[in-house]
């Protein structure tokens, strides 16, 4: 390929981009099913472009790339070829390929999360490799983003010569709304693996979050006030999300803040479901026909996946053909000869409903529980441009009820990609608003619509030691210790259904308690390990052995430097070291501070090291 010089790569100064202190950022959208990348350079942010070569993915050109991966050795080491060349190879070859990899970053989703993710254990994909999880599958997800970040490279070499190639890049990744934090610190861990950069230069966007900021940007007929659910139907997952415009300025370039008005939800219900199904019910169907053949299968899914399953609406009474050479009529099973024939009724019966009324569940159980009239539900996801979908939730009682419009978002399935861009761009930017202008970032040319605050999804907490409260507290959980008596006991500092604007820390008193030992420097006797605790119960629990609690995140702090004081308890000399835990979310990203000294000239921040996710 010859340099193109359509999109400059030349600085405000005229610099070359190798020279300048421009940045590419990159948005990468890894999906259960395909991947879509978007760039922009910070000087023309406000024009972002989709990646559409996938260097040694694949000649084929489009703006996503399947992700599957397919090792030479049938297993998950060594040599591989990943997207459209790896879809290639198996269908050439007829070997299996890993796909829906991205999945086995949830450890024990099925188990945890039952309601949603019956369809996961009832349908299992017949033409993948089995499941691969925890180290070996983040192996996988590490090669494969791997590959993307080198057709990223490839591309900017190729079409914008060496200097493109020096220019330094910004990563963010796209991660489902309804993982847990470790889930999608995974996806960051795999990412910082692969290459993408590390700590803050790696940003994570929530799926949806992404989706929404994208539309926002296409729409006209928004105003201050107004709310939408936005529904991100994929292949493997559906993700909602509610939004409020806090505030809206088009003077000369859209500013738009957009505040959390609902927890989020969602499932695993995506569109790859109904393919299983589908083959699960062909199955059925011909169980007793005699003249099915393997090969017969292959080709009735590449129609259902190409054709049947995209344009259906499940709104006539028609009949849907299958043209498969060798088919022998047999009426009994709709069979004529060559031709498969299947009513619209008996599919929207045996395939698309068990799936789309999942689905359907989700978002009328978004709109009740979002706190504000909801305007428009808005779709995206690959799936999110099916009619009957649609047409199902355009009939939905608390749509009809509300007199909610219900819209495709316009490139509904690389909005995420889209989307998550701009997020990425507002965050750098406003990262450098703090540094001096070195001419590195246009702030002024990118359109923001940014999420300044989301609803907490459950209760965050940490446990700590209280004095035992005699005839109150329960004797089976009395302590007893130097310093006293204690009771174990969690403190929720931030509550389910609380508003957590987006980067602004939440503050909790920590309190560390440790015998004077002699020889042992204060900040050791002290070191504190702190454990983050969650509950998604309307009423939490109080203790950490509760079922319903779950320790997310755990991390140390580093006295060292500090004057930790003593007191006298019992006779004996403690250290007693107070200070403020500080939480804060970002995006996706959670992050951990101690203060000591909080409000006071003296203050001094130290943050959490050895943070686990868990
Ligand atoms: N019109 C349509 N009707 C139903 N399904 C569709 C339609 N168009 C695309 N799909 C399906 O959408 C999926 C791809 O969508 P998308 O790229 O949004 O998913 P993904 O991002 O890979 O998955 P996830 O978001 O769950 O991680 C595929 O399963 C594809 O078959
Ligand atoms: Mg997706």
């Amino acid at each position: 390929m010859t340099p193109n010089h359509s999109l400059t790569l030349l600085t405000r100064d005229g610099e070359a981009a190798g020279q300048s202190r421009m940045r590419i950022v990159v948005a990468v959208d890894f999906g259960t099913t395909f991947t879509s990348v978007a760039y922009a350079n910070t000087l023309e942010s406000y024009l972002p472009k989709l990646l559409t070569h996938w260097g040694d993915g694949g000649i084929m050109t489009g703006e996503k790339i399947p992700t599957v991966i397919r090792y030479d050795n049938d297993g998950t080491t060594g040599a591989y070829t990943w997207g459209y060349r790896a879809q290639q190879d198996s269908a050439l070859h007829g070997k299996h390929i890993h796909e829906w990899f991205k999945l086995g970053l949830c450890n024990d989703f099925e188990a945890r999360r039952a309601r949603e993710s019956e369809l996961m254990r009832k349908y299992k994909s017949q033409t993948a490799l089995p499941a691969v999880k925890g180290d070996e599958c983040m192996d996988l997800v590490v090669n494969y983003l791997s590959s993307i970040k080198g057709a990223v490279d490839q591309f900017f070499r190729s079409q914008y010569g060496e200097d493109a190639a020096q220019c330094p890049r910004d990563y963010i990744i796209t991660v489902p709304a309804l993982w847990d934090h470790a889930e999608q610190e995974k996806t960051r861990l795999c990412a910082e693996r692969a290459g993408m950069g590390e700590g803050s230069q790696l940003q994570l966007v929530p799926e949806p979050e992404a989706a929404c900021i994208y539309a926002i940007q296409q729409m006209l007929w928004i105003n201050e006030g107004d709310t939408f659910v936005i529904c991100d139907a994929g292949g493997g997952t559906v993700d909602l999300a509610s939004y409020t415009i806090e505030s809206l300025n088009r003077d000369q370039i859209l500013h738009c803040k957009l505040a959390g008005a609902a927890t989020g939800s969602g499932g695993l219900c995506g569109s790859s479901f109904l393919n299983r199904i589908f083959q699960s019910y062909l199955e059925k169907k011909l169980e007793d026909y005699s003249g099915w053949e393997p090969d017969f299968m292959t080709e009735a899914l590449r129609a259902f996946e190409d054709h049947i399953k995209p344009e259906f609406t499940g709104d006539r009474q028609d009949e849907k053909f299958i043209r498969i050479h060798g088919l022998k009529e047999s009426k009994r099973h709709g069979v004529a000869k060559h031709i498969l024939i299947l009513k619209t009724e008996e599919l929207r019966k045996h395939v698309f409903d068990e799936v789309i009324s999942k689905v359907e569940g989700l978002v009328r159980d978004q709109i009740n529980n979002t706190r504000r009239p909801v305007k428009a539900v808005l779709l995206a996801g690959g799936f999110g441009n099916n009619p009957y979908l649609k047409r199902r939730l355009e009939q939905n009682d608390a749509v009809v009820r509300n007199k909610i419009r219900v819209q495709l978002i316009e490139n509904g399935d690389t909005a995420i990609a889209r989307g998550a861009l701009v997020a990425g761009l507002v965050g750098l930017g406003k990262n450098r608003q703090a540094d001096d202008d070195d001419g590195a970032f246009n702030v002024i040319s990118t359109r923001t619509v940014e999420v300044v605050s989301r609803l907490a999804g459950k209760y965050y907490g940490t446990s700590a030691l209280h004095d035992f409260e005699e005839g109150v507290d329960p004797e089976s959980r009395r302590r007893k210790r130097d310093d006293g008596d204690k009771i174990e006991r969690i403190t929720w500092f931030a509550k389910k259904g609380e508003t957590i604007p987006d980067g602004e820390p939440l503050s909790f008193n920590f309190c560390k308690v440790a015998r004077v030992q002699r020889g042992v420097p204060a900040h050791e006797a002290c070191a504190p390990v702190i454990r983050i605790y969650t509950c998604e119960r309307d009423i939490p629990g109080t203790c950490k052995d509760d079922a319903s609690v779950r320790e997310i995140a755990q991390f140390r702090m580093d006295l060292k430097g500090l004057f930790i004081p003593t007191i006298i308890k019992g006779g004996q000399e403690f250290y007693e070291a107070r200070f403020d835990i500080e939480m804060t979310l970002r995006a996706a990203s959670l992050s951990f501070c101690g203060v000591y000294g909080k409000g006071t000239p003296e203050a001094k921040r130290f943050p959490a090291t050895n943070v686990v996710f868990t």
